[in-house]
């Protein structure tokens, strides 16, 4: 059984597009185990994103994941890694097919909805950032 990290951006949060979100996977039969919305701090977004910091884009990127409340959460269940990033679809909205969750809500790249962890390291990683361990059921 996996876990991982996802959370709604502040794009979403804005366009009201939570519910929306967890619905979807709660209808593929994902388990919801620890959420909350949340403003993260400038260190927990450079601590988050630490991977970027030399890309060009990567002041740009903090200071939009820290510009509005974000709806961070931790799902579990069979394969849920992999199987978030289909259903959010591609990073560049462009190539976002239709129906998935970037395909239906974003249009740019530094709008794209929603993040997610791409392997069970970084899965690890991210929820320890975000999560205390008394915060997940
Ligand atoms: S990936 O999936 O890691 O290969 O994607 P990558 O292209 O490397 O992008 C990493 C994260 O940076 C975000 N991003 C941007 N944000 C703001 N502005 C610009 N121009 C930009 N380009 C990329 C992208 O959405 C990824 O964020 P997360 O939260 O991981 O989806």
């Amino acid at each position: 059984m996996e876990r991982t990290y996802l959370m709604v951006k502040p794009d979403g949060v804005k366009r009201n597009v939570i519910g929306e979100i967890v619905t979807r996977f709660e209808k593929k039969g994902y388990e919801l185990v620890g959420a909350k919305l949340t403003v993260i701090t400038k260190e927990m977004a450079e601590k988050h994103y630490a991977e970027h910091k030399e890309r060009p884009f990567f002041g740009d990127l903090v200071e939009f994941i820290t510009s509005g409340p974000v709806f961070a959460m931790v799902w579990q269940g069979e394969n849920v890694i992999k199987t978030a990033r289909l259903m959010m679809g591609a990073t560049n909205p462009i190539d976002a097919a239709p129906g998935t969750i970037r395909g239906d809500y974003a249009t740019v790249m530094a709008q794209n909805i929603i993040h997610g962890s791409d392997s069970p390291e970084s899965a690890e990683r991210e929820i320890a950032i975000f999560f205390k361990e008394d915060e997940l059921v």
